[in-house]
């Protein structure tokens, strides 16, 4: 089958041929149409988790992504050929993931029955982005009138962060780009301020001088964290999903501080999929792009030339 591979870590991806996976007892053989880009896979393909789970070369880049189920492992019940699926579908110990031809998950892995009404492309966008924003806005208890700064608004998790949030009936302060304030008071911030042109924590405490509630950071290091958590009130929580935060110095001051790493259930999933539906939630597709081109477009997203959410076509 055709995939995106890395021969070890921090080598070129590459479109190559690599055997098509079988599906195990448990499991599903997917094929599959779209594939969803997320800053986590060029982490992987770097070495991100080299010390935790064992990899496979050559490596199929890639988590997220949309499909058909071709065939079904010993004992499945949940999910017949035929049933459109997304999901997760990285095994790095197997040297699979999404940028391919074929995938396979566990029935009872992190994937659900894909959308009704939706194009893989779509679908395709929304696993690890969504499923994190889901669980960003559950671990801050984001509720009606809470008043919640997204930093990192603009992104993949950060546009899902900001909708949920302001589906919870949350005031959502987003942080934007220049000429990016519109779109995401469209998808439901009361607020934006310019992280490009001054401090976000400067800007917030101006408009909100009690602060805020919480805090939901998919970009601020650890060096420019404590700037932010002095904006959340006593009793409040910020969450970072790239592990910038010092959970035991906030606590003394009352701020519940996490650091998530984001777990895809098949519930969360099927979740996200009913909101879809229900049209509380969408994906912005920034670029589509045929498998041939991602070696390309992954280049690119290193250089940081690439804006928006990128999708994959298989
Ligand atoms: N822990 C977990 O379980 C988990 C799960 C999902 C993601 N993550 C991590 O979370 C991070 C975000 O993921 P993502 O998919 O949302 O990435 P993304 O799509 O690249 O989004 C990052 C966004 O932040 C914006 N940004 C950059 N610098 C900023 C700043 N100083 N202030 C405010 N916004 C800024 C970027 O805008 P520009 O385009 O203008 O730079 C971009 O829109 C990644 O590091 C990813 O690996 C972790």
């Amino acid at each position: 089958m055709r995939a995106i591979t890395i021969s070890g870590f921090g080598a070129e991806p590459e479109l190559s041929d690599v055997s098509q996976p079988s599906p195990g007892p448990g499991e599903i053989l997917v094929r599959l149409q779209a594939a969803g880009y997320n800053p986590v896979d060029l982490k992987i393909a770097d070495g991100m988790l080299k010390d935790a789970v064992d990899h496979r070369f050559p490596l199929v880049l890639g988590s997220d992504g949309a499909g058909v189920v071709e065939a079904v492992g010993p004992g499945v019940t949940r999910y017949r050929p035929g049933d459109q699926v997304y999901g997760q579908f990285q095994h790095p110990d197997r040297g699979l993931g999404s940028y391919a031809e074929y995938a396979v998950a566990a029935e009872d892995g992190p994937v659900a029955a894909m959308p009704a009404g939706m194009i893989p492309e779509q679908a395709a966008a929304l696993p690890t982005p969504a499923t994190t924003a889901a669980e960003l806005v559950e671990t801050a208890r984001v509720d009606v009138g809470t008043v919640v700064l997204v930093v990192g608004a603009t992104g993949g998790v950060g546009e899902f962060a900001v909708q949920l949030a302001a589906d919870q009936g949350a005031h959502v302060i987003a942080t934007a780009a220049p000429g990016t304030a519109a779109a995401l008071e469209r998808l439901g911030a009361a607020e934006t301020v310019d992280y490009a042109t001054g401090s976000v924590p400067e800007q917030v405490i101006a408009a909100h001088p009690d602060g805020v509630d919480a805090i939901l950071d998919m970009v601020t290091p650890t060096s420019g964290i404590e700037a932010l958590a002095n904006l959340v009130r006593p009793g409040g929580t910020i969450v970072s999903t790239i592990f910038a935060l010092n959970p035991d110095a906030l606590a003394a001051r009352q701020i519940t501080a996490v650091n998530l790493a984001n777990r895809a259930t098949p519930e969360r999933l099927a979740a996200i999929a009913d909101m879809v539906d229900a049209s509380l939630i969408r994906a912005r597709i920034e670029r589509q792009v045929p498998l041939d081109e991602v070696p390309a477009a992954l280049a690119a997203a290193r250089r940081g030339e690439a804006r928006g959410k990128t999708v994959f076509r298989i």
